[in-house]
């Protein structure tokens, strides 16, 4: 599919107002998308295991207006007005605006809120923008009655693609793909796909134990991490590399080699901060505890055989990625190792998720 599918016919109808609700999952990405050219088209591809309880859940009513010159929205983030959040929100339905013609027709309230802690330092960005354009989706499949299923999820994450890049991934379960392949079928730089091919049960259960080492404000944003990528000595090379690991991730998947999982995520998620810590101006996102953290998984996993990882996003905090059998070791090994490196000692339990679904309202 190209831009062009995504530019709807006439519309049908024209509802006078009504609500749509959908919650949209997290996800955390194993070959890492880091470097984009305009408007959104990732660098190299990437592949994102789903999650499932860390979502955001968000409404929009929609009413018609008068007029149709200026786009017009309230924003309410847990049940309270949050004006800070508007400009992101305009820019990106200025940015779709060719796609979803409806959208100054309306005046929308969008209600939003997470099932993470406010601030936890988990990127709201991803399930947020997919939520939203979700709702979007739903309201434009009252318009126009006919538009089919695969339509309506390919749109949903193309949309959510410009909002926040990652985002196109946190449409569909349980591992989705992104950026044009040419061994992926129907790979696209435009939207996600389900994985297409095999993968073997161990990854359908996977867990992510998220563990919050550092809640506060990042130090350098994803968007201007991505920017720096534009002349860095090592991206060409590192663009490679994600192509060759998708690649290699295909074997593993189907064969479910735990062994060959682990040293591919965590090269990823070390190749990614280097990037960062390489680039001019150079940053670093982890912190102290990241490394404790590393250090112990890496002991533990030496000592006792039990195929826990790590990876990173761009941030802080570590998601350590396990397979549902070893869960009850690995929470003793969080009780009595990792904690103390966790900011209030918080982490979240989450696992490998279907993906986002409507909610009846
Ligand atoms: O979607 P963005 O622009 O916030 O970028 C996310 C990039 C990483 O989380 C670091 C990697 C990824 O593929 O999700």
């Amino acid at each position: 599919m190209t831009e062009k599918d995504f530019l709807p016919g006439a519309y049908q109808k024209m509802p006078k107002h009504g609500k749509v609700t959908w919650k949209a999952p997290s996800n955390i990405a194993l070959v890492k998308y880091w470097g984009k050219k305009p408007v959104q088209i990732p660098a190299n591809p990437s592949i994102s295991f789903t999650l499932d309880s860390c979502a955001t859940t968000t409404s929009v009513s929609f009413e018609k207006k008068a007029d149709s010159e200026l786009f017009s929205f309230d924003l309410l983030f847990e049940g309270k007005p949050k004006d800070d959040f508007k400009p992101k929100i305009l820019t990106f339905l200025e940015r779709i605006e060719k796609y979803v013609p409806f959208l100054k027709a309306y005046h929308f309230t969008i209600e939003t809120s997470n099932s993470f802690p406010h601030s936890s330092g988990i990127a709201s960005s991803a399930s947020g923008m997919a939520a939203l354009s979700l709702c979007l989706m739903d309201i434009e499949s009252q318009l126009n009655p006919s538009l089919d299923n695969g339509l309506f999820n390919a749109k949903a994450s193309f949309l959510a693609r410009l909002g926040s890049g990652s985002a196109c991934r946190s449409i569909k379960g349980n591992l989705v793909q992104w950026g044009m392949h040419k061994n992926i079928p129907n790979s696209s730089d435009l939207y996600g796909i389900e994985y297409p091919f095999e993968v073997d049960s161990v990854f359908m259960s996977y867990c992510d134990t998220i563990l919050l080492v550092h809640k506060g404000q990042k130090q350098v944003s994803s968007t201007v991490g991505h920017q720096l990528m534009h002349g860095h000595p090592y991206a060409e090379n590192r663009f490679r590399q994600a192509f060759s690991n998708l690649d290699t991730l295909k074997a593993i998947l189907a064969s479910g080699n735990l062994e060959e999982f682990i040293k591919l995520v965590e090269s990823e998620a070390l190749t990614l901060h280097a990037m960062m810590m390489t680039s001019m101006p150079y940053f670093i996102l982890m912190k102290p505890a990241t490394l404790e953290i590393i250090n112990k998984i890496w002991q533990y996993r030496e000592e006792t055989k039990t195929p826990v990882c790590f990876t990173l996003d761009a941030g802080a905090n570590v998601h350590l990625l396990y397979p549902a059998s070893v869960k009850e070791e690995v929470m003793e090994f969080i009780q009595n190792e990792l904690v103390e490196h966790c900011e209030n000692g918080q982490y979240i339990h989450d696992r490998v998720g279907m993906g986002a679904t409507k909610i009846k309202g």
